[in-house]
């Protein structure tokens, strides 16, 4: 059930001491830097976690039909993406879903093509697996990114690529490729017969003004070569419950994808994550609205104050989620030295080398905390800055 309650997002929880990957410091250094936001979770999901612990009952479970309906509603009201039963599977996570992907879809040595830059693991689990990694850079116009069609092109041609991950909304430039943008990659790879694999765990955190389009609803004729890939944990901030999902909409695919998970027993979820998916998508819409628009104002205080207090840095306006993309080159072009700069004035931010090539002298800063916090980190960015002498 929805409902009309008033969530706020301005406490400050400490975490440190509780395992947090973010909040992994023994000082008082302020983290804007992974995916992960420092808000509680939505009420509702916090209530279904809270009712499994009050039965006491944590058998083994399946997937209801509930949760099927929930997904599907939640998928089909917000994007006109019409799912059926037959086309979910679920998955651990989005990055184990990555990498099951190159056993569908590829052998050992064939290239897979990856957009630079991106976030780490599209690159780092096509290499550990043993496929041959091909980078085409995004292209950077009016303050945002471009895929280069040309170049794509060009690679898939030379590679001979079997696979292409795309990442949308992109992480880190922030883009929600656009229907025409989509439907170009989509010419492109069925030009070549390339399998399009597409990451979309950001899509509920699509900003004002930009829609999301998922990719399925554009890949008729084409269902056979196309997975999407998505998750609750993003969205409603659970990354430590773990569990996503998989879609696709050919029979014959979700049966090669389902035996492929059946071969290490790793298509169910435990029934946290089922509890937690399901209440989000039934109960967690009214708290995403109120945290977008929270997520918005952190947007534009971040864009301001920099623009105000770090005018050198050249800001990506996101289109989506909470990370800022940030070209600092005009303080250091030494990547260990800014992210060194940064840590001394005690506030961690991502660093952009490790998305890519294109990432050099680029940082990428997560702005999904209490205001207060993302002050105080912000601060510091000044002092880190100021001390790299060019500020
Ligand atoms: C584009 C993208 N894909 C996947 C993930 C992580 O997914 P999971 O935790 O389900 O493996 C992230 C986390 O930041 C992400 O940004």
């Amino acid at each position: 059930m929805e409902n009309t309650a008033h969530y706020s997002f301005d406490a400050v929880i400490d975490r440190r001491g509780t395992g947090s990957l973010k909040w992994h410091y023994d000082d008082d250094t302020i983290p804007l830097w992974v995916a992960d936001m420092d808000f509680r979770a939505a009420p509702p999901i916090l209530a279904a976690m809270d009712a499994i612990v009050q039965r006491g009952i944590l058998g083994y479970t399946l997937p209801t039909e509930a949760l099927y309906a929930a997904i599907m509603d939640w998928h089909s009201s917000r994007y006109g993406l019409a799912l059926e039963h037959g086309d979910i599977l679920f998955s651990p996570g989005v990055v184990p879903s990555l990498a099951l992907m190159l056993h569908i879809f590829t052998q050992a040595g064939d290239a897979v093509l990856v957009n630079d830059p991106v976030y780490t693991p599209f690159m780092s689990k096509v290499m550990q697996n043993k496929r041959t990694l091909v980078l085409s850079a995004l292209v950077e116009a009016d303050g945002k990114y471009r895929l280069d069609l040309d170049d794509m092109e060009a690679k898939i041609i030379k590679h001979n690529i079997k696979l292409y991950f795309l990442c949308n909304p992109q992480n880190p430039g922030g883009r929600v490729w656009t229907a025409d943008e989509l439907g170009a990659v989509l010419d492109l790879c069925k030009k070549y017969d390339v399998a399009i694999v597409s990451d979309e765990i950001h899509q509920d955190l699509t900003l004002r003004g930009h829609t999301f389009t998922p990719f399925l609803t554009l890949a008729q004729g084409y269902e056979h070569k196309v997975v999407s890939l998505t998750s609750m944990t993003k969205t409603f901030n659970i990354a430590g419950i773990k569990g996503s999902l998989i879609f696709a909409k050919d029979a014959a695919l979700i049966e090669k994808i389902d035996a492929q998970q059946h071969l290490n027993d790793e298509y169910e979820l435990n029934m946290f994550a089922y509890a937690a998916m399901h209440s989000a998508y039934r109960g967690g819409g009214e708290w995403l609205t109120q945290l977008l628009a929270y997520i918005e104002d952190n947007i534009e205080f971040t864009l301001q104050f920099l623009a105000d207090k770090l005018p050198k840095i050249k800001v990506m306006r996101p289109e989506a989620s909470y990370l800022i993309w940030l070209d600092c080159s005009a303080y250091s072009d030494d990547d260990q030295q800014l992210y060194d700069a940064l840590r001394a004035a005690k506030v961690e931010l991502s660093a952009g080398y490790k998305y890519g090539s294109e990432g050099h002298s680029k940082m990428r800063i997560n702005v999904a905390c209490p205001r207060m916090l993302l002050e105080a980190g912000l601060a510091r960015m000044v002092v880190a800055f100021e001390g790299l002498g060019d500020g």
